[in-house]
């Protein structure tokens, strides 16, 4: 989404003709004019934040356009200035250039060759106004907006949901690709909750060998098998009163599951090896990559016990100037990072399919702020190639289906600018089939409309 469509420009020019017509040429070509026929009421009445650019003939009858430059851009050097010089001025014109101006133009000039020039200032104006609004959102971001960045209708409604699932106090599963923020999600909602006094506990059940998993999660007696020599606390009565993050919830393997189900059913644990049941009260957020219902191992009643809510995070590339907005913020994390993206920096980002999605991102920018010879391109270009979709052949059948769903509902509404009655005529649905995809997939009108 863009925030900045209106192209504004300021014209300065004494002959009332050649202002005239020249307003009227940029006026169909669809800029908004401002009309001054002297240096000084240009000073006086363009705003220091004004979004546009300026075009300034240099021989003006109270000032001279080469002493007005420094000045216009003194008020605000971001703005693009462009001269029109008379024939045979480039000395002057040079001169100008090396002040700051933007470029020249040389009268008699072409309508068509000013309009040209005109659309690479508005082009680099509009990168900068964009800039400066994003920078002002990311100083004005307060409470979860601030560590949850993103203002995309998929994001903000995530804020809203989270919100609203962390005071309700259920279990939830959240879904989404790699390096999305399934675990930095999961945090925000312990951290907003009522349990936040107590432990956040993250457990990447992909990452503990199977014959540990049971002490993992329940803890152990001293002598309960060789090798326990102390007593343990397991994961599970570590999280009491506060918050589980089981992530990677698919790998867990199926005898766990029967375990951790029963633990939950019932709000108590038993270490291994000890024989009492310790009650237990635990808010359980799990963290999938892929739709729970869909992973032949993975237990019914476990995913019904843990899918009482569910969030999803979508892909890093769908979420359009968040993109911008998270490199940005990255950037500025870095001690030096005053380095901005220039426009083929942010096409570059823009264009990327961020298969690493936000995590990869933050790799980007830093390597980006750190290294001032680099472009984002040239970051980029060096990265492994992991943009080759993962072969899908080894995936179920099942899931395979859902992520081409999406897919497709994904590109019919980018097709239709997020019109629903297109895409429900397209994909011949009923509007009721088409809201629960949305729902189920992520997918928000509001990110597509222009
Ligand atoms: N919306 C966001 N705003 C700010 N930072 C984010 C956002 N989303 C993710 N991040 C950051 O991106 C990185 C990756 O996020 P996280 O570890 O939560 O992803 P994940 O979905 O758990 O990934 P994986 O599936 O690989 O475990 C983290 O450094 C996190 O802080
Ligand atoms: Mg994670």
């Amino acid at each position: 989404m863009s925030h900045q469509e209106n192209m504004h420009l300021a014209l300065i020019e004494d002959d009332d003709i050649v202002r005239q017509a020249t307003s009227q040429w940029l006026q169909l070509a669809g800029y908004q004019v401002l009309e001054f026929a002297n240096g000084q009421s240009a000073l006086d009445k363009i705003p220091e934040q004004f979004p546009g650019i300026i075009i300034s003939d240099v021989r003006l009858p109270d000032i001279d356009g080469m002493a007005l430059l420094p000045q216009l851009l003194s008020h605000n050097p971001s703005i693009p200035v462009i001269l029109i010089t008379g024939h045979g001025d480039v000395d002057m014109a040079v001169k100008a250039l090396h002040k700051g101006a933007f470029d020249f133009v040389e009268k008699p000039f072409n309508p068509e060759r000013l309009l040209e020039t005109v659309a690479r200032a508005q082009e680099r104006r509009k990168t900068q106004v964009n800039s400066d609004e994003r920078e002002r959102y990311l100083e004005q971001a307060e409470g979860l907006e601030r560590i949850l960045i993103g203002r995309s209708g998929a994001m903000v409604n995530l804020r809203q949901q989270l919100l609203k699932i962390a005071s309700i106090d259920t279990n939830v599963i959240i879904y989404g690709e790699t390096g999305c923020g399934k675990e930095l999600v999961a945090h925000c909602l312990h951290q907003v909750s009522q349990r936040n006094k107590h432990e956040f506990v993250p457990l990447n059940c992909a990452a503990i060998p199977e014959n540990l998993f049971e002490s993992e999660l329940f803890g152990h007696e001293a002598g309960s098998f060789t090798g326990a020599i102390k007593r343990r606390i397991g994961k599970l009565e570590f999280a009491d009163k506060g918050t589980l993050f089981l992530d990677e919830v698919e790998s867990m393997p199926p005898g766990m599951q029967v375990k951790v189900l029963r633990s939950l059913q019932e709000n108590t644990i038993e270490r291994v090896g000890g024989n009492t049941a310790i009650k237990t009260d635990l808010r359980v957020v799990a963290a999938a990559k892929e739709d729970l219902q869909l992973h032949p191992e993975f237990r019914q009643d476990l995913f019904y016990r843990l899918n009482v809510a569910q969030l999803y995070l979508p892909p890093l590339s769908e979420r359009g100037d968040d993109i911008l907005l998270l490199f940005e913020h990255y950037t500025q994390q870095v001690h030096s990072g005053t380095r901005k993206a220039s426009p083929s920096d942010q096409q570059a980002l823009l264009s990327y399919p961020w298969p690493g999605n936000v995590r990869e991102l933050k790799n980007v920018a830093t390597r980006f702020a750190l290294d001032n010879s680099l472009t984002v391109g040239e970051i980029l270009a060096a990265r492994p190639n992991l943009t080759t979709e993962p072969s899908s052949a080894s995936l179920p059948l099942a899931i395979q289906v859902q992520n081409f769903e999406r897919k497709v509902l994904h590109e019919t509404l980018q097709r239709h600018n997020g019109s629903i009655i297109d895409t429900m005529e397209e994909l011949d649905l009923p509007r009721r089939t088409l809201n629960q995809k949305m729902q189920k997939y992520g997918l928000y009108r509001s990110d597509y409309t222009e």
